[in-house]
């Protein structure tokens, strides 16, 4: 039992985010592009999954250059998307079903667009001059090239090429870690500090739930912008980001300050449905990529007060799909977290391949059990529900930015956002059957869609249900302990316990993460379910056998 173990008492931590990608879930008004009331309109579904947050991606103004995540407007709702009227609608509605909302916020960058960014580009002598990151090209020293081409210092965009543009007016390099349509927000000046968390609020006031931040450890960069050290293993064939080590643009230890402002921010509000229950009622997410030793800073100093309540931790997104390699992850995080400090774990979103087709089908079944059967609040994504898989897409259909920058090498996001299939009628009931979905469809629509899966006793929708069900059910599924974590051949092994009240249910989780059928020892029990959704109510005990693949919860007695 790790010592960082504390009663669950919100419901961030009782409960299961689903992250919806608002471009592919419904369209409502026949553009093909998926709305605000799309996403009302399938609030029920929502609750009938029986997941408990929906954490939406960003929906404000925006120049889509990254499809939202470069905003114009902080305190709005892009047309495209409908109107704050309808936001508030969707609040409402989403509150009044006992569903929560997180907003995606993005204060790393802004549009280039953003009124801010246009004046503080319009002269060195401006109010907001130093709102954004500025910098003198490099001296020239004994580099004859003309000013535009001396970049300050070495660092590169996530999007490919040098993280600096020169700006013609003020004859001075701004710094995006993204695309040079985002640039990076000064962060070492108050007044945007104080402006970001003002729009915070602006939602907050409003009754959101909670932030998801993105890219929240890369928000501080090193003021005397220093060169990064070379990857010494940059092969080429990477992306260009990858070329030096981020050192100096990333994980900077002045950004737990921030993160801790933006909780206050957070704490400073009591609850949007029921009572308060004491701690964070509204929750604050990081986007973080970073080993787990440093991850787990972001829980702050005293993760009751400070810090992020939930660093997103994508580590089984990144780590080899075998039970040796992911019974280490869940053990390294459960003894490196906090005391106070809440687990976390999250199977796909729309930056990653989608988890069918990383792992396989039915390795997703066995995912999917994992996942909602770990301690720590689970993230879902969209469709992961239905096994959708990533999506063929074209060269003239390609539409993620980061792909059309760097072609070829790996690959783009468009795969992971094609719209939600709903129903077997055109369009899978995405859009209008007229419309044409800004995605493909993935091939398959007509029989993997919800309604029909809906209709299939054993498939992936009716097992995430059954999980969610079972999780919701079962105090010791959500709030319990892990303990006994192991690698037994392919297969995963780890026990739930219950709080000591001694009415709770313990539980041994198996999953097969190999293709072959396995044997392992297990104490007497009842199957709950398994991921084949067969051979539930049968008694097990001393030895099991489990199909590659496949994974069992037994409730334990
Ligand atoms: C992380 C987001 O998840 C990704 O989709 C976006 O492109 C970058 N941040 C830039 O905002």
């Amino acid at each position: 039992m790790a010592d960082s173990e504390f009663a669950a008492t919100q419901w961030w931590q009782t409960g299961v985010i689903y992250q919806v990608y608002p471009r592919s879930f419904q369209d409502t008004d026949g553009d093909g592009v998926g709305d605000l009331r799309g996403i009302t309109a399938r609030l029920d579904y929502l609750v009938g999954l029986g997941v408990d947050a929906v954490w939406i991606s960003p929906f404000y103004p925006s120049s889509m250059a990254d499809f939202g995540y470069d905003v114009t407007d902080y305190t709005g709702v892009d047309p495209l998307f409908g109107t704050l009227e309808d936001f508030d609608a969707l609040l409402a509605a989403a509150h009044a079903k006992g569903l929560r909302v997180i907003l995606d916020f993005v204060p790393n960058h802004s549009s280039d667009q953003h009124p801010w960014f246009v004046e503080s580009r319009s002269s060195r002598e401006c109010p907001k001059r130093d709102w954004y990151l500025w910098h003198d090209a490099a001296p020239p020293g004994e580099d004859w090239r003309p000013a535009p081409e001396r970049v300050p210092n070495n660092w590169m965009s996530h999007f490919g090429g040098p993280a600096w543009t020169w700006d013609e007016g003020k004859q001075q390099f701004y710094l995006h870690s993204f695309l040079k349509e985002q640039p990076d927000l000064n962060w070492r000046n108050p007044e945007v500090r104080a402006a970001i968390y003002a729009a915070m609020r602006f939602w907050l006031d409003r009754g959101v739930d909670g932030f998801r931040m993105d890219v929240l450890w890369l928000l501080i960069k090193d003021e005397f912008f220093r060169d990064n050290p070379p990857n010494p293993v940059y092969d080429g064939a990477q992306h260009d980001v990858k070329r030096v080590l981020p050192v100096h643009n990333a994980d900077q230890s002045e950004t737990q300050e921030i993160v801790a402002e933006m909780r206050a921010v957070l704490d400073a509000y009591g609850p949007t449905m029921g009572a308060a229950n004491g701690g964070s009622s509204r929750v604050l997410i990081g986007e973080i990529y970073l080993p787990l030793p440093k991850l787990v800073r972001y829980y702050g100093a005293v993760p009751q007060l400070s810090g992020a309540n939930l660093p997103f931790n994508f580590h089984l997104i990144q780590t080899r799909w075998a039970a040796d390699a992911i019974a280490d992850v869940i053990r390294s995080y459960e003894a490196l977290l906090p005391a106070g400090a809440w687990p976390n774990y999250v199977l796909g979103n729309h930056d990653q391949p989608r988890l069918a087709s990383r792992i396989g089908a039915q390795q997703a079944r066995a995912a999917a059990m994992l996942l909602l059967t770990l301690r720590g609040t689970p993230t879902m994504y969209y469709g992961d529900e239905l096994g959708m898989a990533d999506v063929a897409i074209a060269p003239e259909q390609v539409r993620d930015p980061a792909e059309k920058n760097e072609p070829g090498k790996g690959r783009g996001r468009d795969p992971e956002r094609s719209p939600m299939l709903w129903v077997s009628a055109p369009n899978a009931g995405f859009t209008r059957p007229d419309a044409t979905p800004w995605l493909p469809l993935e091939k398959g629509w007509e029989t993997e869609n919800a309604a029909a899966q809906s209709q299939r006793p054993k498939s992936m929708l009716v097992l995430y249900r059954k999980l969610l069900a079972l999780r919701r059910q079962h105090d010791t599924l959500h709030s319990g302990a892990i303990a006994d974590v192991e690698a037994e051949g392919s297969v995963l092994r780890f026990r739930r316990v219950g709080l000591a009240d001694g009415e709770s249910t313990d539980f041994q989780v198996l999953l097969n993460l190999g293709m072959e059928v396995a044997t392992v020892k297990c104490a007497a029990g009842t199957v709950v379910l398994t991921t084949l959704l067969d051979g539930e109510g049968s008694r097990v005990g001393g030895a099991v056998t489990i199909e590659g693949g496949e994974g069992l919860l037994i409730a334990l007695g």
